[in-house]
């Protein structure tokens, strides 16, 4: 696959650390110290649904496409108002397209496994333009009065269109089952024959155990990824890494011993917008003309599962 067109929509409302001082225990500077996060972007009067349909239009525009031709949709997300149907099918109808849609859930993940996944849809022939979006309101799964979580997080959508090329070098996707480490856990509706305890909580997160598998497995990525490609470390234009925090990223580049500047980064000014943050980041690299044809890029994500998914790209847009 390659991509051939990128789009991104944040929500309007900003919320700085200042602000968060106001309700909650908390300061910018532990805040920048600990995440390196100045502000994000979340959800107020908008809707998930209509954030990633207009970054799927800003997309496919960008493609040189309309919705006419795109005849897949894989949208990764992990919760939005709708447990049924997709949110892949209320794009499908808000762009106006016609094809089969699916979504994924590999949190923070899950856009590398949906690229992973449209790949394998164009190498077998049953697809020629697939839009993979990921979308995302991890604001709405945490709970605002616990410091420890709410200022890590921000929402919004980016998209990418791909179609038949070569400008996937290589991907791998893992998984292994730590529920304990990162979960968020939702009652359903009551029956008459329920007879087992359930619980709803807002989502819980070992802060410390993800820091610290986050940058082995990532690392680990990276570098079979290297390996795979025969590339050197510094053969990569762009290390587009999750942006969940600062520290993390830095902690790669050291172990990579690469300076900062092959590591763009929104999450200063978007929080953790879960799998968002790769395609986020993509677009904004693109349209500012960061990206030239020929460039090798190195995405790599990790996130609840534990899943992580790493690829490396070539622009050949
Ligand atoms: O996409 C999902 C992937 N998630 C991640 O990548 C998150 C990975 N983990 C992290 O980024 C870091 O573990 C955190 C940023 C979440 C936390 O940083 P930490 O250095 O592990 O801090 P901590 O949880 O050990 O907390 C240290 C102190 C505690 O106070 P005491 O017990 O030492 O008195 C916390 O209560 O900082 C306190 N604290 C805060 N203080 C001010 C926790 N949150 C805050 C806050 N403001 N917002």
């Amino acid at each position: 696959m390659k991509i051939i067109g990128t789009g991104r929509v944040h929500p309007s409302q900003v919320v700085t650390n200042d602000m968060l001082e106001k309700f909650l225990d908390t300061n910018d500077e532990w805040i920048k110290t600990r995440t390196g996060i100045a502000e994000r972007r979340v959800i107020s009067s908008e809707r998930l649904e209509d954030l990633a349909a207009e970054a799927s239009l800003k997309a496919i525009e960008d493609a040189g496409l309309t919705p006419a031709d795109i005849d897949y949709i894989i949208c990764s997300n992990v919760v939005n108002e709708y447990i049924t149907p997709s949110l892949s099918c209320i794009i499908q109808g808000a762009i106006g397209a016609r094809c089969a849609c699916i979504d994924v859930n590999a949190a923070c993940s899950g856009f590398i496994y949906a690229l992973d996944m449209a790949d394998d849809r164009l190498k077998s022939g049953k697809a020629k333009n697939i839009l993979v979006v990921a979308a995302e309101e991890p604001t709405r799964m945490v709970d605002w009065s616990d410091r420890s979580l709410c200022v890590l997080f921000g929402d919004g959508a980016g998209a990418v269109v791909v179609t038949q090329g070569e400008g996937l070098l290589c991907s791998r996707l893992t998984t292994q089952s730590k529920v304990d480490c990162l979960h968020y856990v939702r009652t359903l509706e009551p029956t008459p024959y329920i007879t087992k305890v359930e619980n709803s909580a807002p989502m819980y997160m070992n802060g410390k155990e993800v820091f610290k598998t986050a940058v082995l497995s990532s690392s680990r990525d990276i570098k079979t990824l290297l390996s795979r490609a025969g590339l050197k470390p510094s053969d990569i234009k762009y290390y587009i890494l999750h942006q969940a925090n600062m520290r993390i990223i830095e902690a790669i580049a050291n172990w990579l011993k690469l300076d900062m500047s092959y590591f763009p980064h929104n999450v200063d000014y978007c929080g953790n917008t879960s799998s968002a943050s790769i395609p986020l980041l993509l677009d904004e690299l693109a349209r500012e003309g960061k990206l030239q044809k020929g460039d090798k890029i190195l995405m790599s994500a990790f996130g609840a599962g534990f899943t992580t998914g790493a690829c490396i790209i070539e622009w050949t847009k």
